[in-house]
């Protein structure tokens, strides 16, 4: 760690968006296999219950901060008890109940993403998922009255156009998603893992899996029928409203952690935040959307290391995008996020043999290319002026 407080060259908004982007893929290629892979009892885990847990550990943690930073600017000998009234005050005085608005949509948000990713390829997720930096935009614009120049504008557009790109379904099929999509979920996640059980996949029979997907083109026909259980119009629905969600909540979480009188620090907002949540994932999510399932099948049902691996993931990211949005924005945020298209990529090349086509590259370009533009706008917002030398 450096004086200037870098570590690594990376400075601490510069650490949070880093990790963002790796904790962003991780969490889509992990969310989607925890949604297509054989359910490890009777009957597939149920989200409702993911999204709970996932705010119960967002809870945990913020509260654990929000007692440990709470206690520094207390004396040492303050009692337990005053320390307490602190957290109690913060949390559920002032304008604390905001955040029960803000709880509810994002629980909606968690829920709509478990559809989305299960319902569509990782790759093809994230992509249209980016639609949210135009809508976060958007809000900026009109709720926390940024100024985005021309150059960002143009960048915001590039993005649309990219994520247009990509989402051109790129013919019919039997089971109403191209077969891009389908040849692309094989290569990110073998389908025929289904076929093969727990057995592990090494990488050989990765490449061979991947290669027999080629069927669906057309080319060989001795392959299974696409997964039953992906449906692209019901996928891209629930993508396209959680941006929407996404892009809304989050510039009102921003404006009230920077503009409401009510200081509060970013942990203080996030044990507010997750006390609701739990009642809007307890109420819609485990009694109204899965409740007759988990009577009868119960709370833990289907769930191994890779859901937990998942939820864990979620709440991490949970953590990690607030204190994004504390040390930069919104918009930063979500450009953050669209690299991880990205690793997704290099991950899925290397490890899945995963083969592109020329919609995929160049709707993929287009994405990339816009977050340059946007990011080289906000280097020269940020360049010290030029430095005069006297004649
Ligand atoms: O896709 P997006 O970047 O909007 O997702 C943000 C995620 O971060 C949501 O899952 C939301 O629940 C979570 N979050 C959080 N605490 C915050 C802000 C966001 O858990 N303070």
């Amino acid at each position: 760690l450096s004086s200037q407080g870098t570590f690594l060259g990376l400075n601490k908004k510069q650490w949070s968006l880093t990790t963002l982007t790796f904790q962003n893929s991780a969490l889509i290629l992990i969310m989607h296999y925890s949604r297509v892979m054989p359910p490890s009892g009777d009957h597939r885990y149920f989200t409702s219950t993911a999204v709970f847990l996932n705010e119960i550990i967002k809870l945990a943690v913020s509260l654990t901060l929000a007692i440990y930073e709470t206690s520094k600017t207390l004396a040492p000998t303050t009692p337990a008890t005053v320390l307490f009234e602190q957290i109690y005050n913060s949390v559920f005085a002032g304008d604390g109940w905001k955040l029960a608005l803000i709880a509810a949509f994002y629980t909606l948000q968690n829920l709509l993403q478990y559809v989305a990713v299960g319902n569509l390829d990782a790759v093809h997720f994230q992509i249209l998922y980016q639609l949210k930096i135009l809508i976060t935009a958007i809000f900026s614009v009109t709720l926390l009255r940024r100024h985005l120049g021309p150059k960002r504008w143009f960048s915001l557009v590039i993005l649309t156009i990219g994520v247009c790109i990509v989402s051109m379904p790129q013919s019919e099929s039997p089971s109403g998603s191209s077969p891009l999509l389908r040849d692309m979920t094989d290569h990110f996640f073998p389908r025929s893992l289904h076929e093969l059980g727990h057995a592990p996949v090494d990488f050989a029979s990765g490449v061979k899996l991947s290669k027999r997907s080629a069927t669906y083109q057309g080319i060989d026909h001795d392959l299974p029928p696409p997964d039953p259980l992906m449906d692209y119009s019901v996928g891209l629905t629930s993508v396209l409203v959680a941006a929407a969600v996404s892009g809304l909540t989050g510039v009102y979480f921003e404006k009230l952690l920077k503009e409401s009188p009510t200081q509060a620090s970013v942990w203080i907002r996030n044990v507010q935040l997750s006390f609701y949540s739990l009642f809007a994932a307890l109420l819609g999510g485990v009694i109204w959307q899965d409740g007759s399932g988990i009577s009868e099948h119960g709370f833990f049902e289907g769930y191994n290391w890779v859901v937990w691996t998942a939820v864990i993931l979620q709440a991490a990211g949970g953590l990690i995008a607030s204190v994004v949005i504390r040390d930069a924005d919104n918009i930063v945020k979500n450009f953050a996020t669209s690299i991880s298209i990205v690793v997704s990529f290099l991950v899925s090349v290397f490890v899945f043999d995963f083969e592109v086509t020329f919609t995929f590259i160049l709707g993929t370009s287009f994405v990339l290319l816009s977050t340059y533009i946007y990011s080289s706008s906000e280097r020269s917002i940020h360049r010290p002026p030029p430095i005069q030398i006297a004649k």
